[in-house]
């Protein structure tokens, strides 16, 4: 099993840690192990292929606490290899839909997502693990992680998911930014907010930006100005005046882009963000109390 490069980590600050899942071809996802006196807090968990607790005890001796930006899949897979999570109140109910998915299952999907080089190495060992029940705690704007020397602000910022949450650290002027805001923003789910609670998601973090240099999300990594990509695609995307760009998103529905796409998925125009949206869901409230029927 020492032949499969499950993972990959690049030191980025004083005792901060960008892990990646070296092993799954098509994308990136990273994770990040951010060390403190007392604890070190493990900010989102990739897709759960690879013992990620076994790997985070190659980087830290000190005691790892779980957080996860939001529910999505591609960000909480690792968490079954710990016993608890701090998870964004209003993702819970997403996260908790994983549960019950056996060792078996997570191990034939991690074998049609892994490389080629990978896919006859790969036995079904300690590596995989069921989507069993785990301890979730629940967090919200505001919260803080002490990590003793070293303090973690949770950033409400919902859009791509109702809950997904920022996490400012002010020690080394990060912000890891999850999904919020990157090259490929995607609000086209059912569940995701109206473009406009969105950018008004984005005014508020920028009034954040002073506290930190670089964001380093799930996926891709900015410097904050990002933020003002963001808000400015928002904007036209409410006023009518983007373009429109109308592709079938992951699910299976018409969706659009705010900006056109070439063949190899490269935003046109020289722009660095693009988010998905559903036409459907521009303008709306964000429903913060739940209807339980
Ligand atoms: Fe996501």
């Amino acid at each position: 099993m020492d032949k499969i490069p499950f993972f990959r980590s690049e030191k980025i600050a004083d005792g901060t840690y960008k892990i990646n899942n070296d092993f799954i071809t098509g994308f990136d996802i990273n994770c990040y192990l951010v060390e403190g006196e007392k604890y070190a807090l493990l900010i989102d968990t990739m897709l759960g292929y690879g013992d990620l607790n076994a790997y985070c005890r190659t980087l830290t001796d000190k005691p790892i606490k779980v957080v996860n930006t939001h529910a999505h899949w591609d960000h909480v897979g690792g968490n079954f290899f710990f016993d608890s999570c701090y998870m964004p109140v209003r993702d819970i109910a997403t996260f908790q839909a994983y549960i019950g998915y056996s060792r078996e299952q997570i191990f034939e999907i991690a074998k049609s997502a892994s490389k080629e080089e990978y896919r006859d190495l790969l036995v079904l060992d300690d590596n995989f693990a069921g989507t069993h029940p785990i301890k979730v705690y629940p967090i919200s704007d505001g919260d803080v992680f002490d990590l003793g020397d070293r303090r973690i602000e949770v950033v409400d910022c919902g859009g791509h998911t109702p809950g997904e949450i920022v996490l400012i650290d002010d020690k080394t002027r990060i912000c890891f930014a999850g999904d919020s805001c990157n090259g490929n923003t995607l609000l086209e789910f059912d569940d995701c907010l109206p473009v406009t609670c969105y950018l008004e998601n984005l005014k508020r973090l920028k009034t954040y930006a002073p506290r930190f240099d670089m964001m380093y999300g799930g996926h891709e990594v900015f410097d904050p100005t990002i933020i003002d990509e963001g808000i400015e695609t928002a904007t036209k995307v409410i006023e009518g005046k983007d373009d429109k760009h109308e592709i079938n998103g992951l699910t299976g529905k018409l969706i659009c882009y705010a900006y056109k796409k070439d063949q190899d998925g490269v935003n046109e125009g020289g722009h660095r963000f693009n988010m998905s949206y559903d036409p459907k869901n521009i303008t709306g409230e964000d429903k913060r109390k739940q209807v339980i029927s």
